[in-house]
């Protein structure tokens, strides 16, 4: 095992200068599967550099796939196998990544063979029954650990289903999608709440036809995918950091180039926007159905913000950083029907209070959200990461305004999304 690594970060003054990010995390994940059961090579550029798209790209060596790395952009050029996936001897190491066991299940399910994935102790604690379920009505034999990983998927011949999720998740509909393609007839998904839809954009920039209506998506099984090259978008959830930084010091003016700008996605601009940043969109294009922009941001004052129901379930990877930052707003933040959070790589709503109370801030915790007032003074802490790299990079940005300097414990974790996030901070602030 390799010794926790620790970050310390001093205040800062402002945050300025210009940035460009690694491809986004989602996006990379899906376009990588679906290279794999496509006919033809996928080249794909500004690949994710974080582990968890690391740990989707070892799985599908393991199942077969061919693909190397190339020297610049962070392209990957997969060969894709016409869906010919072949049994793995070993486990399948998924990693910390929940996206990619959730992901991959839906198409090792439909393969002519056995497949056990697993992954480290935070993923074996991640619920998988909202697949599994889905998944078995579907014709797939999926034996678990009490509903958590490992996965032993017995591969078979799969059925369409018309299925409605009781959890708002882009993982499981898009698991169940890609299911869907390799099953015979018609799978209809319906999701309680609109959520991210790179999993249906990603299969149509492979030539498959799926549709929607309402809050609902269709799929008819046996499409053949064609490899595409492509760039992908910066990833916003890791550009949140930074514009959350930005949002705390007047000074401050940061553009962010080539970032997603999918309106599932953004949702965390309109939120920041109402909390009184001033953001300019510029430059939007469109690459395979997913927009890409230039954001320009200068900070302001600081107001408030409450985030609920469909607002909370759209940015709910960018919560940790709304939540630090909340004290130095006027108003506060309340976050409510995030029970979700619990469920992450950490329990989120837990770490981000134990953190923000180590900081010398109050916060009032509920089972599915939080209520943090505004206006007040934080002082520097020891954070603790619970191995959590949205709460690693949050804090880190909580710190900036704080008084003294913290140490971000286990801040190696920062690597699962966004490896380089440190130095490119460092880079930014002004002291
Ligand atoms: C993701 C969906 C969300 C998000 C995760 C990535 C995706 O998870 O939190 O980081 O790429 O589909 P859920 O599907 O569990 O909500």
């Amino acid at each position: 095992m390799k010794p926790a690594s620790e970050t310390a970060v001093r205040p800062a003054r402002s945050v300025r200068g210009s940035v460009s990010l690694p491809g986004d995390k989602s996006i990379s994940h899906r376009y990588a599967m679906l290279a794999a059961l496509a006919e033809g090579r996928s080249r794909i550029a500004n690949y994710s550099t974080g582990a968890d798209c690391a740990s989707t790209l070892g799985c599908l060596r393991g199942l077969g796939v061919k693909w190397e790395r190339k020297d610049s952009d962070n392209i990957i050029e997969i060969h894709g196998t016409g869906s010919s996936l072949t049994a793995s001897g070993t486990p399948l190491d998924c990693g910390n990544s929940g996206s990619t066991i959730r992901m991959l299940s839906g198409i090792l399910a439909a393969q002519p063979f056995m497949s056990e994935l697993g992954g480290d102790e935070s993923l074996s604690r991640r619920p998988m029954r909202r697949v599994i379920e889905p998944l078995t009505a579907m014709g797939g034999t999926i034996e678990s650990h009490d509903g958590h990983p490992p996965l032993r998927i017995r591969g078979s011949r799969l059925k369409g289903i018309h299925y409605r999720m009781p959890v708002a998740s882009a993982q499981v509909k898009t698991c169940l999608l890609f299911a869907g393609l390799l099953a015979e007839g018609e799978t209809k998904i319906e999701e309680p709440l609109r959520t991210r839809d790179h999993g249906e954009l990603a299969l149509r920039a492979f030539g498959a036809r799926v549709e929607r209506s309402g809050n609902e998506v269709r799929i008819q099984g046996g499409q053949r995918l064609q490899g595409i090259e492509s760039r992908i978008p910066g990833d916003l959830s890791s550009a949140a950091f930074f514009l959350c930084a930005a949002g705390l010091f007047p000074d401050s003016q940061l553009t962010i180039s080539d970032v997603l700008m999918n309106p599932t996605r953004a949702r965390l601009l309109d939120i920041l926007i109402r909390v009184g940043l001033r953001i300019m969109v510029t430059q939007l294009e469109e690459a395979h159905g997913e927009l890409v922009g230039t954001l320009q941001v200068e900070g302001g004052r600081l107001k408030g913000a409450m985030v609920a129901g469909a607002d909370t379930a759209a940015l709910i990877d960018e919560i940790p950083v709304l939540a630090a930052i909340a004290p130095y707003t006027e108003e506060g933040i309340e976050i409510r029907d995030a029970k979700e959070l619990r469920v992450k790589e950490s329990d989120r709503i837990a770490a981000i209070v134990k953190n923000l109370r180590a900081m010398g801030a109050q916060v009032q915790e509920r089972e599915d959200g939080l209520k943090i007032p505004g206006q007040q003074k934080l002082h520097g802490a020891e954070i603790e990461s619970f191995g959590d790299h949205r709460i690693a990079m949050a804090f880190s940005i909580a710190a900036l305004r704080a008084s003294g300097e913290s140490v971000i414990r286990n801040s190696e974790c920062a690597a699962i999304s966004y490896p380089e996030f440190f130095s490119t901070l460092e880079k930014l602030v002004e002291r």
